[in-house]
């Protein structure tokens, strides 16, 4: 008999049903009886115990299902030892949650922050696996999150289907593309896309050589330029500026995003009208790509697997193409970012790819 929690926090993604669904069909398969019980809206439905029996009808079908069966929602980690607005203690609530439902493991979905929070529930003395979901691929210890490839395909096709209008108008093009810290989206729908300038949060831009680069081409007779941006580029200037500086910078601002900035700076230099286009959300909707399915069902699989030897404390990642357990204690807490001298922005560089710097 084992009695598993399942949740999901956080910003969503595509490939989080199949996950879950990895793990309970890995489950169900193996072991002779199982209880599953999904927390609603992430951490909220474990600290406010709202949460439903789930059988075997609520894994059905969902391989291919967008979004989270269970719902999710943002519950900041620094938040997490300060009572609620009634005085709940939230961490207290949330193991009363477990020991209340008698649960062998809580198996939570979620990005850095999420993990942050499974890590302080294992140091409370539950047990607890991980699964990395991210578009953002910013998960220390795994190669690879799930969300990511499914988020670059659409990325890339919204560079894809600008890339014909920005031909027909001769026109300079922004995509802005998700990603605050990190720009590994940015970077493979970029690449991808065939996109001629690549501004990463990595790599912080000087405004000449972008437009250096746009003049480039505009001499070599193209008449079309397509930059794909970060929602977190940063200006040289602004990243020499402390992080209160640049967060009172950012309130401060009249543009909706650093893409609009950025297109005011080239225009005011060059004379060229620059357009943008944000494809914002849509990177983290619809049906998971067949990649990430796979690797959900890796994962979650490799998940039940854990929860059968008992062996807990861990996020299952991807490591050289291989499923592990990777001991939590090592990764919370840690963003895994673009190295700017990395292989894959040198192999870029190479083919005529500005970044800006
Ligand atoms: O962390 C995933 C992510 O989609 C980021 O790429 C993006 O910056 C952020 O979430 C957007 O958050 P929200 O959905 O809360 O607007």
């Amino acid at each position: 008999m084992k009695r598993i929690g399942l949740l999901t926090s956080g910003g969503d993604c595509q490939a989080l049903n199949a996950a879950m669904r990895g793990v309970v069909k890995g489950l169900s398969n193996n072991v002779e009886k199982l209880e599953v019980y999904g927390f609603l809206n992430g951490y909220k439905g474990l600290i406010y115990g709202d949460y439903r029996l789930l059988t075997s009808a609520d894994f059905s079908g969902i391989l291919t299902k967008g979004g989270t069966i269970l719902g999710s929602s943002r519950q900041p980690f620094k938040l997490m030892r300060v009572p609620d607005e009634n005085g709940l203690d939230k961490v207290e609530a949330m193991k009363h949650t477990y020991h209340k439902l008698n649960l062998n493991c809580l198996v939570i979905l979620g990005g850095n922050g999420t993990q942050k929070t499974a890590n302080l529930l294992r140091e409370e003395g539950l047990n607890i696996i991980h699964l990395p979901k991210t578009i953002d691929n910013d998960i220390y210890g795994t190669d690879v999150t799930f969300g990511f490839q499914s988020a670059i395909n659409i990325a890339t096709d919204a560079i894809d289907c600008i890339h014909t209008t920005a031909a027909s108008h001769n026109r300079v093009f922004i995509v802005e593309v998700m990603g605050h810290k990190v720009g590994w989206l940015t970077l493979y729908a970029g690449v991808a896309g065939g996109a001629d300038i690549i501004l990463l949060p990595e790599i912080p831009y000087d405004t000449e050589k972008v437009v250096e680069a746009i003049t480039r081409r505009t001499k070599a007779g193209k008449g079309f330029t397509i930059l794909a941006v970060a929602e977190g580029a940063i200006s040289k200037e602004d990243a020499a500026l402390s992080k209160k500086e640049y967060k009172e910078k950012l309130a401060k601002t009249k543009y909706p995003s650093v893409s609009y900035e950025i297109a005011e700076k080239i225009n005011k230099i060059t004379g060229i009208e620059v357009r943008v286009t944000v494809p914002g959300h849509t990177q983290r909707g619809g049906s998971p790509c067949p990649y990430d399915r796979t690797l959900c069902t890796r994962l979650g699989s490799a998940a039940a697997q854990a929860i059968m030897d008992e062996d807990y404390g861990y996020m299952i990642g991807l490591v050289n193409g291989k499923t592990k357990r990777i001991p939590l204690a090592e990764v919370a807490g840690k963003l895994k970012t673009v190295d700017p001298n990395g292989q894959m922005i040198k192999e870029a560089k190479r083919t005529g790819i500005s970044f800006g710097d």
